[in-house]
């Protein structure tokens, strides 16, 4: 009996050490990626090579089928796992399955100046592009915020590089420990939304290194980042997605990237550039329509068909091709074919608490005067709630960053859960709805039935909590658009005055992904910067605003009084947002509060300022 086992065991043994090594090495998950990548190499043709350096589709570039090798997906970020896109427009795909949790806008997680939730964040957010079967999350963000009207500074980490590489790393590590690769935005020097497909920056090379590469040279090397997204702009007049001396010469030689450079959708000019110029992966190059009944226009993209004719002509050594295949197919098995990737999960609780919490630490008390925050509600009556922040749903609109949420709690519907029928509202203003880069026409008259009705429901009240500042739509925190001013816009400045020449106990509570003015300042009692707070917003708010948490974020960006204070408006077109498509960073180094400091120029709430609940005496 004992000899028939014996030989029964060293059977099925030898017969699955034969079926392993019947696995061919790409195929086996315990081998190391580095022997994957190259058994994979070593089977793929060219053709099979070059067509992994594309897109098939608006968010997806190819595997090598005939091989078992999956494709890539991905998926906008870098606050929630983006709704399902159709396979080959910009539309939405209706899916009925795919809404996620907003989690707070990244200037939020900045102004917690909390490493920790930075990794708490990363891994909630990327375990719902796991369960998305997302393989790429396009983002976080850490191009720095050298000009407060950025459209899109709402994705950043503000305007220092110590601080904004601080708070990436570990939001990168814990999404890439989920087995989703983070693509880091945008690479380089995309500082502002006007003319970003083609404005040209010059910077020197000090600046460069000092302000605007180091938050992203730290996710390199401190984060081991698997993809990076290159910019729409150019530099040394060359196009960010394949500019050699950006994503070769730095990236890739002097910081030892091995990952793969994808560029933004669109962001693709030329074969030749893109084939020498570090470029990886082609996305988004007009694929709108472009199919055939022959074939798919894919294959018509620069680094498709075109690049392929190249290196048959041996114009494009193969190689370039190796290492770009290996690059990609690097990220396939970290990601798609990695054995670990998580499964992840779906508006789970612990997302929703993960959203709470960095949304408290991120909320900054900027002015606290009179005792009137914490909010004593047995103090009040009639708490009137104006603004249009207070009913808005801030998850929508914004550009790519968009969400489809399954819940968002609104501040009204947050402070009515706490304070019951003692809150009374009024509108007060209408922004509109969040279209893509454009505004909505206003009527007028209409809108001033919205002041006039507060301005009368005011008279009643004796408490106004003022729920406004800036939102997601076209020029405002929008991409593809740098907001017009730096006031806050929709007649805001003079609601709040009028106001508070009727209630003097007045709390302003603003929305926002950047600085703004606040000229009326010293006619409020308390001011609260909420950035974007995501799917809790209004019980975050109310947690802050009841006593419940004591806010403890600090600004990541100085609000300056005044607009001209900024250094990028000194010099004219040339500085901001520039001339002949030439933009010139002529401050230099004197980004954010390094100017305010070195030039002794006051600002209205520096760089890391934040108050709390808690008063100290020395
Ligand atoms: C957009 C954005 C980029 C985004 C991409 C895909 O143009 O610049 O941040 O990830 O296209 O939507």
């Amino acid at each position: 009996m004992r000899r028939l086992l014996l030989l029964f065991i060293t059977a099925t043994t030898t017969l699955h050490v034969a079926a392993q090594a019947q696995v061919p090495t790409y195929l086996n998950p315990k081998a190391p990626i580095e022997e994957r990548v190259k058994d994979a190499l070593n089977r793929m043709t060219l053709h099979e090579k070059v067509k992994i350096l594309h897109a098939q589709s608006k968010f997806t570039s190819a595997g090598v089928p005939r091989l078992g090798i999956h494709q890539l997906n991905m998926s906008d970020g870098p606050h929630g796992v983006r709704e399902e896109i159709e396979w080959n427009s910009w539309n939405a795909a209706h899916w009925t399955n795919d809404s996620c949790v907003a989690f707070p806008s990244l200037t939020c997680l900045a102004a917690t100046w909390n490493r920790s939730l930075a990794a708490t964040y990363g891994n909630a957010v990327s375990e719902e592009f796991a369960y998305r079967g997302k393989d790429i999350m396009l983002g976080p963000g850490t191009t720095i915020a050298r000009m407060p009207l950025n459209g899109r500074s709402f994705e950043y980490m503000g305007e220092d590089p110590y601080l904004a590489g601080e708070m990436a790393v570990p939001y990168i590590k814990s999404v890439q420990a989920n087995g989703v690769a983070c693509c880091l935005k945008h690479f380089a020097l995309n500082n502002q939304e006007t003319d970003r497909m083609s404005i040209n920056i010059n910077v020197s090379e000090r600046a460069l290194r000092e302000i605007y590469l180091p938050a992203f040279e730290k996710c390199v090397k401190e984060a081991g980042l698997w993809t990076i997204m290159g910019s729409y702009n150019r530099w040394l007049n060359i196009h960010c997605c394949h500019n050699d001396s950006l994503l070769n010469g730095i990236l890739k030689r002097e910081w030892g990237f091995d990952g793969a450079v994808i560029s933004d959708w669109g962001g693709t000019h030329d074969t030749w550039q893109s084939a020498t110029g570090g470029l990886d992966i082609e996305m988004g190059t007009g694929t709108d329509g472009k199919t055939s009944d022959k074939s798919l226009g894919y294959d018509t993209y620069y680094m498709a068909n075109p690049l392929e004719t190249l290196v048959r002509e041996g114009k494009i050594s193969m190689d370039i091709i190796n290492d770009k295949a290996a690059r990609v197919l690097r990220t396939i098995f970290r990601t798609a074919m990695n054995p670990n990737k998580a499964i992840g999960s779906l508006c789970s609780e612990t997302h929703y608490e993960a959203c709470q919490k960095i949304g408290e630490e991120g909320i900054v008390l900027l002015r606290n005067n009179g005792g009137l925050l914490p909010l004593d509600a047995r103090k009040y009556n009639r708490i009137l709630v104006v603004g249009d922040n207070a009913v808005r749903n801030m998850s929508e609109g914004g550009g790519s960053s968009e969400l489809k949420t399954r819940h968002d709690i609104s501040p009204l519907d947050g402070l009515r859960a706490i304070y019951g029928d003692k809150i009374e509202f009024a509108r007060g203003y209408y922004a509109g709805r969040a279209l893509y880069a454009k505004a909505e026409k206003l009527d007028p008259d209409s809108l001033q039935k919205l002041h006039d009705e507060a301005i009368k429901k005011a008279k009643e009240s004796d408490l106004i909590i003022f729920i406004g500042g800036l939102n997601k739509n076209g020029y405002e925190d929008c991409e593809n658009t740098d907001r017009k001013s730096y006031n806050l816009s929709y007649g805001q400045n003079e609601l709040i005055n009028d106001l508070a020449k009727i209630q003097k106990n007045m709390i302003v509570v603003t929305f926002g992904g950047n600085a703004f003015a606040t000229p009326w300042i010293n006619n409020v009692k308390a001011l609260l910067h909420c950035w974007y707070l995501g799917s809790t917003s209004g019980q975050t708010l109310a947690a802050v605003l009841s006593g419940d948490v004591n806010p403890s974020g600090k600004l990541p960006v100085t609000f300056a009084k005044e607009q001209q204070d900024y250094p990028c408006f000194k010099y004219g077109e040339e500085g901001y947002p520039g001339k002949d498509g030439q933009v010139h960073y002529k401050e230099g180094i004197y980004v954010g509060y390094r100017w305010f400091d070195t030039k002794g120029v006051k600002p209205q709430f520096p760089f890391g300022f934040g108050l709390s609940y808690t008063t100290f005496k020395y």
